[in-house]
């Protein structure tokens, strides 16, 4: 219920201009901004990642930024200024968060850092489809994805598999480098089988999540060319709790 009253604040707070933003300067909306820009400026040169916290007790927030890898600092630091920049500084909102193809973030006035969130989102192309033997081996490779990323230095790995006259299928799968093993391997094995019948038989799919995050491809260099296209910092709850939305139930977003 609160993820629905704080969606509709949101849609109807910036419409009123920014005349009609309370003035107040509340130390937890600069401990917000300070944080924002902590995280936009620190992720692109700490290899797409960084995690901070700013201020004290009640006033303190929490933030993780992280961006694809494989993509460069510049594309890197372009999308989170972006996305961060779409925050008008006036909302006082608990959690905010961000999930866009080049990067993604969130804040939240809990200690979010290390915590295995799981809101996600997948998305995929429009164009053909494969053949159920073509997709299984891809599809497996992203599972093998999820048990060797934990144990990659900066929690990133890409592949590839020849599948034949079909040409090559490409992987990159990728954790917030705060999440332990365990919980990266979980969370990417989490989001292959919520959405396994959604991208099943795709060509090229996304799956974008707040802690770890998946992309396929028939393209070899789909990964590093990032058309920019950026989600706005808006207010979120972080599924921290099971009673919030049916747990697990995706965000689903398809076309291109
Ligand atoms: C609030 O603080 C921010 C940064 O400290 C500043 O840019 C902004 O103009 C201030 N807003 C008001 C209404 O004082
Ligand atoms: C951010 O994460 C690192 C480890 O990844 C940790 O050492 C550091 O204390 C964290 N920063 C904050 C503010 O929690
Ligand atoms: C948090 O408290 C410390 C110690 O009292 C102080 O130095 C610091 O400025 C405070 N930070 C913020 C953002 O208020
Ligand atoms: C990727 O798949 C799409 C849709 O099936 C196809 O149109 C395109 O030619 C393929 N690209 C490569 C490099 O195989
Ligand atoms: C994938 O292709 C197989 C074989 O054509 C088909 O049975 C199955 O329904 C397809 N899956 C989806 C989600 O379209
Ligand atoms: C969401 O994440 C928590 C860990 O924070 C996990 O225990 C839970 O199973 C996840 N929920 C779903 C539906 O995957």
């Amino acid at each position: 219920m609160r993820v629905v009253l704080l969606s509709l604040l949101f849609l109807i707070m910036p419409g009123s201009g920014h005349g009609q933003c309370s003035s107040v300067n509340t130390t937890f909306k600069k401990n917000q901004r300070t944080l924002l820009d902590l995280l936009a400026k620190n992720a692109p040169l700490q290899d797409g990642f960084y995690n901070s916290s700013v201020g004290n007790n009640s006033d303190q927030v929490y933030g993780v930024s992280q961006c694809k890898a494989l993509i460069s600092s510049n594309d890197c630091t372009n999308c989170l200024k972006l996305s961060i920049g779409s925050y008008d500084g006036c909302s006082e909102f608990s959690e905010m968060e961000s999930m866009s193809s080049a990067c993604t973030t969130k804040i939240s006035n809990k200690n979010i850092i290390g915590v295995w969130t799981n809101s996600s989102s997948a998305t995929f192309g429009n164009q053909g489809l494969d053949k159920p033997l073509v997709f299984s081996k891809g599809f497996s490779m992203m599972q093998d994805l999820a048990s060797s990323v934990p144990y990659q230095p900066l929690m990133y790995q890409a592949a590839e598999i020849d599948v034949g006259v079909d040409g090559e299928r490409y992987g990159l799968a990728q954790c917030g480098r705060d999440l332990s093993k365990l919980n990266c391997q979980n969370c990417l094995e989490d989001v292959l089988v919520r959405y396994r019948s959604y991208v099943e038989n795709r060509t090229g799919w996304e799956i974008l999540g707040s802690s770890c995050s998946m992309w396929y491809s028939n393209v070899s260099d789909a990964f590093n060319n990032q058309e920019v296209s950026v989600t706005a910092l808006t207010p979120s709850a972080l599924p921290s709790d099971s009673d919030q939305f049916p747990p697990g139930k995706p965000s689903v977003t398809s076309g291109n």
